[in-house]
């Protein structure tokens, strides 16, 4: 399959804002019907095992298999883990300032994480056992986004691990500490540990995981990488320093990792930090906590990476902060957007693929009337 050729994936559009009402589940069937009733995709393996059965829109949508089809939606997209730079939002090219150290899918070793502590089981939560489309909630969005993520990978011998977590409540701090025991936990399981709050997504949903790791230097050293906030007054810790985002955390086992984990739990008993205590419910709480005190005795070099504010923080609509969240973009005060930035995820590439199939099938959907004249002649017709 020629397609996409590295022009046309650059062109993807960013950020469209298509009619909404399109509806997911509607378009991935189209294409499913599509695909099956193409001879090029029908004689790949993954397609050729899905019976008409299975893939008609009426089928239960519970029963039908979507895991081999949605890595085959986005493969040709995939964008490959060592290539030398990769074309962002408004043209910008990103370069990779060394050569990669990551050059092979991580597969499995990778878990990426959402933990909650809440049921998540009202209108439109992810918990429920069917949900209204149109009552669907930012924070399913997010998580679904997440879970479509690890989804597509699976082209790539075979994708990263996905984990919800739901998680027992603290009873002596702000539940959003409960990410930090919960991450320190699958770090026994996993190398790495890619954990998101549900109102963080990933903006480009075909550049790899592994890419990012080589784009931002992550090295056998690297404990944790976050996102530093906006450069404000409120967002700075006690020494001045902008704090770091836990709304995405990328995480590398170690015993040196297993330790600060320990330490930053610990953090608000003041065993070994004074002053901590307050972080238990006062904002921003576990972020607090880690850009006062653990980041500065995590010092090594690239043991805490700061990922730059404009890439993994944010989005575009508060560009006035410096914060466009070009590879992961996080929604703070408009967590709608998570919503619409789910349908583009679904609806850019699909549409793409869509099209492909309308040029591929072009001897069954054309009509070529060009050469008739209109009134139409004598003699002249047009055989639809
Ligand atoms: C990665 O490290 C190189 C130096 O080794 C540096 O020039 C570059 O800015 C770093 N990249 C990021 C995204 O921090
Ligand atoms: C703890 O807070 C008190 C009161 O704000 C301050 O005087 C003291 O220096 C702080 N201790 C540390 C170790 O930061
Ligand atoms: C339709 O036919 C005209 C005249 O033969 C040709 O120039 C044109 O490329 C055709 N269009 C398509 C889409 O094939």
């Amino acid at each position: 399959m020629q397609f996409p050729t590295p022009e046309r994936r650059r062109r993807l559009p960013a950020n469209c804002r298509w009619p909404l009402s399109l509806v997911l589940v509607l378009v991935t069937f189209f294409v499913i019907f599509f695909a099956y009733n193409s001879p090029s995709l029908g004689d790949s393996n993954i397609l050729s095992s899905y019976s008409l059965e299975d893939i008609k829109p009426s089928s239960d949508p519970r029963h039908s298999d979507l895991r081999r089809l949605i890595p085959q939606i986005y493969k040709p997209f995939i964008h490959p883990i060592t290539a030398e730079s990769f074309i962002g939002d408004n043209n910008v090219e990103y370069k990779l300032t060394q050569p990669p150290r990551f050059t092979k899918p991580l597969g499995r070793n990778v878990l990426l994480l959402d933990v909650d502590t809440r049921s998540l089981d009202g209108e439109g939560g992810m918990m429920r056992d069917e949900i209204d489309y149109h009552a669907l909630t930012p924070h399913t969005a997010g998580m679904l986004g997440h879970y479509l993520y690890v989804r597509r990978f699976l082209a790539m011998i075979h994708g990263y691990d996905y984990k919800f977590i739901q998680a027992p409540s603290y009873t002596d701090r702000h539940q959003t500490w409960v990410k930090v025991p919960m991450i320190r936990e699958a770090l026994k399981t996993y190398d790495y540990v890619v954990f998101m709050d549900a109102d963080a997504v990933f903006n480009h949903h075909h550049l790899p995981l592994e890419w990012l790791f080589n784009h931002w230097n992550i090295t056998s050293e690297t404990l944790i990488a976050m996102a530093l906030d906006p450069s404000m007054d409120f967002n700075k810790d006690e020494h001045g320093n902008v704090n770091l985002n836990t709304g995405f955390i990328i995480a590398q086992a170690s015993p040196r990792a297993t330790e600060m984990f320990n330490i930053w739990e610990d953090c608000v008993t003041e065993d070994r930090y004074a002053n901590c205590s307050k972080w238990r419910y006062e904002w921003s709480h576990e972020q607090a906590a880690f850009s006062n005190y653990l980041r500065y005795e995590y010092s090594g070099e690239s043991e805490v990476i700061s990922l730059p504010c404009a890439e993994a923080n944010g989005y575009p609509s508060r560009a006035e902060l410096g914060c466009t969240g070009e590879f992961v973009r996080h929604f703070w005060q408009d967590k709608g957007q998570t919503v619409s930035a789910l349908q583009d995820a679904v609806t850019q590439y699909t549409t793409l693929r869509l099209h492909e199939q309308f040029h591929n099938q072009l001897e069954h959907t054309l009509v070529n009337a060009t050469d008739t004249t209109l009134p139409l002649q004598s003699g002249e017709e047009v055989v639809i």
